[in-house]
């Protein structure tokens, strides 16, 4: 297992639509997998990081809500997320994100309430879960990850919604 470095902004890795995962038994995958959770692990209130962000293009995210400053009463916990697909939205909802690739800010972000979700789990096998609030944002800035979109994409105004970090993490 290992740390992975994270890219940041304006890297252009963390701008490629990454491609689907087909070989589940494939080992460089299970490696890349354990490498993203012990990554996510040993950063102090990360909740979630995707493959493209380590610079590996693979439609691949791990998260947990549990890690977080403030982690929400009802959540999934550990989630391995490969092929995702976003089955239906519900509600709108503001809220302040931050991403390690953009280490320096935070914004206010529109995203679904509450989304349902398709997935493969690490074995291949498919997975649907219904996620609300903090932990449908998470898995909804991760996905963009993944179509090489970053939160900042997503604010209205400059002006208004990014804020610049006085502390860095
Ligand atoms: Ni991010």
């Amino acid at each position: 297992m290992a740390i992975l470095d994270i890219l940041t902004y304006p890297d252009d890795r963390l701008r490629e639509h990454a491609e689907e995962i087909e070989d589940f038994s494939d080992p460089a995958l299970q490696c890349l997998i354990d490498d993203l959770l012990e990554t996510m692990a040993s950063l102090p209130a990360c909740v979630g990081v995707a493959a493209p962000q380590t610079g590996r293009s693979l439609r691949l995210l791990v998260m947990d809500c549990g890690n977080g400053r403030k982690p929400p009463a009802h959540h999934h916990g550990q989630l391995v997320v490969i092929n995702p697909d976003i089955l239906h939205w519900s509600g709108t909802d503001i809220g302040r994100e931050g991403c390690l690739s953009l280490p320096d800010y935070t914004g206010n972000v529109v995203r679904a309430q509450t989304v349902r979700v398709t997935f493969q789990d690490r074995q291949g096998v498919a997975q649907t879960l219904e996620l609300t609030g903090y932990e449908a944002r998470v898995m909804q800035h991760e996905i963009d990850h993944l179509d090489g979109r970053l939160f900042t994409d997503r604010i209205v105004s400059r002006k208004t919604d990014l804020f610049q970090r006085k502390n860095r993490l």
